[in-house]
C-alpha cells in the first residue's frame, strides 16, 4: 500500500505536468483527491489494516494529500493565466467555476460601457445654455394640458384647423396632449408680471402619420420676451445670435412673412442649409434654405388673455423644433431614428 501511495503521487505529478489549462488541472485534482478519487479509494481500505499499518498509511495518505494539493497550486502558477481567463469585454463569464475553481483577484473587473445623454437631450441642453447666456430663464409646463392653454388663450379660434381631432390628441374633460409648447408662455405670463424672458423646452404630441419627417411625439422649445419697447429688432437680434452660436457664423438666417394666431406680424425663419452649404440638396429641397422656427410679435389678444396691458407692453415669441435642429446639425435624414432606441445610432453622439 505504501508503494501504491508513492506511485499515486508520481502519477499525479505526471498528470499535472501534462495539464494545459485550469480545467485540466482541476480534472487531475479531482481524479486523485476527489470524493471518488484514487486517494480516497486507498483510504477506504484503512479500517481493515493492523493498528501500526493504520497509523503509517494514514499519515502517508495525509502527507500525500497535502503534497498533491501543493503540486496542483504549482501547476496553476505555471499556466499563462492571461490566455486562460475569458476576456471580460467579450461578454464571457469570469466566475470561479469558469476558471476551474480559482478566483483571480488580479483580473480586470467587468467593464460596462458608459452611457450618455440622448442626442435630443443634448440639443435641448445646448439650446438652454445658449438662451441662458442671452438672459432667458428656463420654464416647464404640463404635457397634459387644458384646451384653454393650448388654443383659447393663444388666440386660436374655435374653427382653426389645428383644433380638429386629426391634428390634436384629445383626452376627456377638455384635456388634451399639448400640440405646442406655446402653452407655457400663457402659464408663465399668468403668474409673472413683465419683464419676462423665458424659454420652455418639452414634448409635444400630434396625430401625424409617422414618416421620415413626422413623429407623433417630438420636442419643441418655446421662447418669449415681454417688456416695454420690445421690437422686431430684438427678435432678430436674439434669433440671429442663437443661430450664430448654435450653427456657426457662416450660417445665414432669413425671415419670411407668415401667420400664427398668437403673433402679429409673424415670420417663418429659415437658415441657409448647413448640409450642402446652401448649394441645394434633398434636405433643403434644393432651395438652399431650411425652415427652423416660427416667430413673431405677441398678439395683443394674447396679452389681454393673461391680463397684460397691450398698450404698455410688447413682446416677441418663437417656437423651434428640436429634432429638426438636431437633424440639420448632424445631417440626419430620418426623425424616426431618434425614437427607435438603436444603440448603433445613439452611440454616435
Ligand atoms: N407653436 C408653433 C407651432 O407649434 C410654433 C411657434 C410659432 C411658436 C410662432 C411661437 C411663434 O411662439 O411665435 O408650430
Amino acid at each position: 500500500m505504501q508503494e501504491q501511495l508513492v506511485d499515486l503521487q508520481n502519477q499525479a505529478k505526471n498528470d499535472l505536468a501534462k495539464a494545459k489549462s485550469l480545467k485540466e488541472i482541476e480534472e487531475v485534482r479531482t481524479s486523485y483527491l476527489g470524493r471518488k478519487g484514487a486517494l480516497n479509494n486507498i483510504m477506504k481500505r484503512i479500517p481493515g489494516l493492523s493498528p501500526e499499518q493504520k497509523a503509517l498509511i494514514g499519515k502517508l495518505a495525509n502527507k500525500l494529500k497535502v503534497e498533491i494539493d501543493r503540486d496542483v497550486e504549482e501547476a496553476i502558477k505555471r499556466l499563462d493565466l492571461t490566455s486562460e481567463v475569458p476576456l471580460v469585454m467579450k461578454g464571457e463569464k469570469t466566475t470561479a467555476q469558469d476558471t476551474g475553481g480559482v478566483f483571480d483577484l488580479t483580473l480586470p473587473g467587468k467593464r460596462k460601457p458608459y452611457g450618455h445623454l440622448h442626442p435630443i437631450t443634448q440639443t435641448i441642453n445646448e439650446i438652454k445654455r445658449i438662451f441662458c447666456m442671452l438672459g432667458f430663464a428656463v420654464e416647464y409646463g404640463p404635457e397634459v394640458e387644458q384646451e384653454y392653454y393650448n388654443f383659447d388663450a393663444l388666440n386660436v379660434p374655435q374653427e382653426h384647423p389645428s383644433r380638429e381631432d386629426f391634428d390634436t390628441f384629445y383626452l376627456d374633460n377638455k384635456l388634451l396632449l399639448r400640440s405646442q409648447t406655446s402653452t407655457v408662455q400663457i402659464r408663465i405670463m399668468e403668474k409673472k408680471k413683465p419683464p419676462v424672458r423665458m424659454i420652455a423646452p418639452g414634448k409635444v404630441f400630434r396625430p401625424d402619420t409617422v414618416d421620415a419627417r413626422h413623429a407623433s411625439m417630438f420636442h419643441q422649445i418655446e421662447g418669449l420676451m415681454v417688456d416695454e419697447e420690445v421690437s422686431f429688432r430684438d427678435l432678430k437680434f436674439v434669433l440671429t445670435s442663437f443661430s450664430e452660436i448654435y450653427f456657426g457664423q457662416d450660417i445665414k438666417m432669413r425671415f419670411r412673412p407668415s401667420f400664427f394666431p398668437f403673433t402679429e406680424p409673424s415670420a417663418e425663419v429659415d437658415i441657409s442649409c448647413s448640409i450642402c452649404n446652401a448649394k441645394g440638396c434633398s434636405v433643403c429641397s434644393y432651395s438652399g434654405w431650411v425652415e427652423v422656427l416660427g416667430a413673431g410679435m405677441v398678439d395683443p389678444n394674447v396679452f389681454e388673455a393673461v391680463g397684460y396691458d397691450p398698450e404698455k407692453y410688447t413682446g416677441f415669441a418663437f417656437g423651434l423644433g428640436v429634432e429638426r435642429l438636431t437633424m440639420l446639425r448632424y445631417g440626419i435624414d430620418d426623425i424616426r431614428l431618434f425614437f427607435e432606441n438603436d444603440i448603433r445610432f445613439l452611440s454616435q453622439f
